[in-house]
């Protein structure tokens, strides 16, 4: 199994980072940590990932502007190939040229149960709230400070006699099995077939006049009126002992399939029965799925599918 390459960014203490380190250690974690980059070249953690044999940067940002610090965190974080950014105890605000760069692989671990408590003081606040319990999130890191998508929580409850310390402590201990284990889920998403599926029926949904129907058990979307509805596109996961978690859609024909397998095997197979019928399959339990290729695809087999009374509507619009 290639293990997904992760970086992880810090400020302080590490001790998150620790946590993700030590668990990218036990058998069959599917994230091995490259990198452990810092804005503070005393950060106790650096110290630590280097005992561990770890790869290290850092630099001090003090006398540099936002700009030229971040563009030297993402040039030292990109030359160690990560497949995921961890920020784990980073204090400061990062760019949004940083954060597009990278979007949707960028995470942060925050001490509180969001959308609640964005930003400092988290465990203060929520004390102050009478609130009954506080907590930690995992989320996708978005420009908005703390408001990217929630990937996972752990409720940590108040004792009658907290102060922010102390709940802060105990909220430690939770963030420290929270984000190893939603790292761990994150990088693996991509060999989970319901969210495969969930990402395909986004973009087939858009499509007019979609519908879900199965094939031989298989979640698939057609195209037509309930009596009408034709088959465009099938998941086929791991079918017949396969080890695609594939996508199939109508190609022309058997010419135009042989060579696109040719030209690129990593990308398209010859599913096993379908292939037959005309069916092409396209591997999407990969790590770097294009996604707006798979769109495409998914155009193209529902016009293929699509009465003329939609194809026809759909070449106007095209026109228009
Ligand atoms: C954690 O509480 C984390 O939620 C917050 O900063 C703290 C970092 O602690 N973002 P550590 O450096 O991981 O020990």
């Amino acid at each position: 199994m290639t293990r997904a390459r992760v970086a992880v960014v810090i400020s302080g203490e590490g001790s998150n980072m620790a946590a993700l380190l030590y668990a990218s250690c036990l058998p069959g974690s599917p994230f091995e940590v490259v990198l452990v980059a810092s804005n503070n070249p005393d950060a106790p953690g650096l110290t630590l990932a280097q005992g561990e044999g770890v790869a290290t940067w850092s630099l001090s940002h003090k006398g540099l502007s936002r700009e030229a610090f971040d563009e030297a965190l993402h040039q030292a974080i990109a030359s160690a190939r990560p497949d995921a950014v961890a920020l784990a105890g980073y204090m400061r605000l990062l760019t949004p040229g940083f954060v597009q760069r990278w979007r949707g692989r960028l995470l942060n671990i925050h001490p509180s149960l969001l959308p609640r408590y964005r930003g400092l003081d988290t465990h203060q606040r929520a004390l102050e709230a009478g609130d009954a319990e506080g907590g930690c999130s995992v989320h996708l890191v978005t420009e908005e400070v703390d408001a990217g998508e929630v990937l996972g929580q752990i409720a940590v409850a108040i004792q009658s006699d907290d102060t922010p310390e102390s709940l802060a402590a105990r909220v430690r201990l939770a963030e420290h099995q929270l984000y190893p284990a939603t790292l761990a889920a994150y990088v693996s998403r991509h060999q989970d077939a319901g969210w495969i599926e969930a990402r395909v029926d986004e973009i087939a949904r858009e499509l007019p006049e979609v519908s879900r129907k199965t094939s031989h058990g298989a979640p698939g979307w057609a195209v037509g009126t309930e009596k009408t509805a034709k088959l465009f596109a099938i998941i086929a996961d791991r079918h017949h002992g396969e080890e695609a978690i594939g996508l199939l859609v109508k190609a022309s024909g058997a010419d135009e399939m042989n060579g696109l397998i040719e030209a690129d095997p990593g990308l398209y197979y010859w599913p096993k029965y379908y292939g037959a019928s005309g069916w092409l399959g396209l591997k999407l339990n990969r790590p770097d799925t294009d996604w707006t290729q798979v769109r495409d695809w998914l155009e193209r087999s529902w016009q293929a599918a699509a009465p003329p009374r939609l194809t026809k509507l759909m070449r106007a619009a095209e026109e228009f």
